[in-house]
């Protein structure tokens, strides 16, 4: 049966089966014991891998509107401008007697004439998006000197100076206060200001301007999107990393991510710039930066609200290799390894413990319950295994309990992942060791099985960060989505030793990246998933709880020429490559709860493939199953903000009689069974 012929059924009904001998002249068989039931699935097998580039975190997941609210960008003034109505008077950048040490600069305004209101105007991170009939929370630290007798009126505006709505507030001193109001629009926006406007002469200052839509994420204050938390629950994740990446290490040791800059007020949180800022060659962003108002707080009660267990990684004394190089001595590194009890302290701590208080201050009185901690990001060579020692011993003396994620570097098959994995394999102790791999649709095809001869006494792995690169633009296309969920059968049918998986990066922002293919892209109002987005989610919700033999019995696929393997600069070894590709990717499981089998079939290749589905070991199959299908018209596919759901799950009940059931997967597919046992 054709492709187009089974579409012509109006995409309803598949291929009806009978038990035993099948008619269908099918190449390819796939043969699954029912009632051999294998090794358990981690639990923690997939996950996701947050970090603030592409702006991630502000301008992005993080819901705050106004860009530059601390005034502590290089260009102090940056998304700021002045505004008079009919007034006169200037706006500067001040330092003395700040808010806090923290926070060091503000802004004045020194009014001659008021006129009608003389202020300043932020324009968000390209423009504030507001919807009409929704509130908009405003808050603002500000005093004023004697001679000031006015207010302040904030203001929202069109992009044709039509005010949307304003609230006013009172009261100033000479001392900082916060002030707060809310905002009603009365209108719809993509590219409104704030504009803050003082009504009297004399001095104002003004710092942490700060806009947050009131429908946040669970109507947080200091909230995120609600749409972009939605995506990431829609992915049911089992873990998530944060935060990330190199932004962990930094440019050099001062702009490294220090975990307690990130959390209490954010009025007192000490900003940083941000490493991706020019990291990418032709890809800068010279305003970009870390309001950390997104921190570790933050981090770990989003990780509780969508279900994940928490992944902090710490910076182990070392910046980027590829950038600064800069090591902390190693007699130095104390502080650094305090920060990482510290954090064990402030996430599972009692309240009557110095970081434990911190915690339950911000409104979490109860522990989140972190259990597993990564030691710096993808660092290599012997000055990482000399810092990590430290760290691994003095960690586990004090909380054995913690799972520690250590790094065998950038990529894998060359002279930094060997030296790791020799180190490994030499006594150097490790619970999960992280893997990263950026590597092109081939790769993946050929790595399904790589993890199929890992040695089960080890460590386990994290494939930390991954992602398929079709072609030098790097394109979000089918092609790659399917070939990494060729790869992904691979790591569920060895996810007795593959703990944890996740895909790199998660989010990007339309028109301010550095790094693509990612999996979510998002505006100032739109978001949708990659292909690559519902490969992990068909992945994630699907996953079954113990793995079931399956036999794919049809002739491989000769392997096409070899391809480079090292994409980290170092010296390429000689990459892992199987004899021959399969015809068909697939991996069975048993979902207990559901009491279903599972079964994940890929088609990485340019043609449909005619198949049977024979189940051994049950006696009967309910008369309908479920069939997931994640494909498009054609591999170079790709979503869009114009088409986001051209790549997505298509669901198709499928009529069973018997216990086999004959299909044909479609060229560049991802294919999720359900089918139920009745016994
Ligand atoms: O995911 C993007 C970057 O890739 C991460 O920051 C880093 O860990 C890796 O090199």
């Amino acid at each position: 049966m054709t492709l187009k012929k089974l579409t012509g059924l109006a995409g309803l009904v598949a291929l009806i089966l009978t038990p035993g001998a099948f008619a269908v002249d099918t190449a390819v068989r796939l043969i699954v014991d029912a009632d051999k039931p294998g090794h358990a699935v981690s639990p923690t097998l997939h996950g996701i891998f947050f970090e603030d580039i592409n702006y991630g975190a502000d301008g992005g997941l993080y819901a705050e509107l106004v860009q530059n609210r601390s005034f502590e960008h290089k260009e102090s003034l940056y998304s700021w401008a002045t505004v008079s109505l009919d007034g006169d008077g200037s706006i500067s950048v001040e330092t003395a007697d700040p808010l806090n040490a923290s926070n060091p600069h503000y802004l004045r305004l020194t009014v001659r004439t008021p006129g009608k209101g003389f202020g300043v105007a932020n324009y968000g991170f390209g423009g504030i998006a507001v919807k009409q009939g929704e509130n908009y929370l405003f808050a603002v630290r500000a005093r004023a000197d004697a001679a000031f007798k006015g207010k302040l009126v904030a203001v929202l505006e069109d992009e044709t100076g039509r005010p949307l709505g304003e609230c006013k507030i009172e009261g100033l001193s000479g001392q900082w206060q916060k002030f707060e109001g809310t905002l009603k629009s009365s209108g719809t926006a993509l590219h409104a200001r704030l504009v803050v406007l003082a009504t009297a002469a004399g001095r104002v200052d003004l710092d942490v301007a700060s806009l947050f839509p009131e429908n946040s994420w669970k109507q947080r204050r200091n909230g995120l999107r609600a749409d972009l938390v939605q995506m990431l629950v829609d992915l049911k994740p089992a873990f998530m990393r944060f935060p990330g990446g190199c932004i962990v290490e930094g440019n050099d040791l001062p702009n490294r991510y220090e975990w307690k800059d990130t959390i209490g007020d954010i009025a007192e949180r000490k900003q940083n710039w941000n490493r991706w800022q020019d990291a990418m060659r032709g890809q800068t962003a010279p305003q970009y930066y870390q309001t950390y108002g997104l921190g570790f707080f933050e981090f770990f009660q989003l990780c509780e609200d969508i279900g994940a267990a928490p992944l902090p990684i710490l910076n182990c004394g070392m910046a980027c290799q590829y950038q600064s190089k800069q090591l902390v001595p190693l007699d130095q590194l104390d502080p650094f390894v305090q920060d990482a009890l510290d954090l064990i302290e402030f996430a599972n701590g009692p309240a009557t413990s110095p970081w434990g208080a911190k915690r339950v201050a911000m409104g979490h009185p109860a522990p989140f319950n972190m259990k597993l901690l990564g030691v710096g990001n993808e660092q290599w060579g012997e000055q990482y295994f000399e810092r990590y020692k430290i760290f691994q011993a003095a960690l586990k003396a004090k909380h054995p309990e913690i799972q520690l994620v250590t790094t065998a570097g950038p990529g894998v098959d060359d002279a930094s992942w060997k030296l790791a994995w020799d180190k490994f394999r030499s006594g150097t102790p490790a619970d999960i060791v992280d893997e990263h791999y950026y590597r092109p649709p081939q790769w993946f095809l050929e790595n399904a099985t790589r993890y199929d001869a890992q040695d089960r006494a080890g460590p386990k792995i994290f494939a930390g960060e991954f992602a398929a690169h079709d072609t030098s633009l790097r394109k979000p296309s089918l092609r790659a989505a399917i070939s990494e969920a060729a790869f992904m059968t691979g790591l569920v049918r060895n996810s007795d030793v593959v703990a944890m998986s996740s895909y790199a990066p998660l989010f990007a922002k339309a028109d301010a990246w550095q790094w693509a293919p990612d999996l979510i892209w998002c505006d100032n109002t739109r978001a949708y998933g990659t292909g690559s987005y519902h490969v992990q989610a068909l992945f994630s919700r699907n996953r079954p709880d113990v793995v079931l033999p399956l036999v794919v019995d049809a002739p491989p696929v000769p392997l096409s020429p070899a391809i480079n393997a090292s994409t980290s600069g170092a010296k390429a070894l000689p990459a892992y490559r199987p004899a021959s590709l399969p015809a068909l990717y697939a991996v069975a499981g048993r979902d207990n709860r559901a009491n279903e089998i599972v079964i994940f079939i890929a088609n990485p290749y340019a043609e449909a493939k005619a198949a049977t589905i024979e189940l051994r070991g049950v006696t009967q199959l309910a008369s309908a199953a479920k069939a997931i299908v994640l494909t498009s018209a054609s591999p170079d596919d790709e979503n869009s903000f114009e088409a986001p759901m051209k790549i997505a799950p298509r669901e198709e009940t499928v009529a069973i009689s018997g216990t086999s059931l004959a299909r044909t997967f479609p060229a560049y597919s991802l294919t999720v069974l359900r089918l139920k046992p009745v016994n």
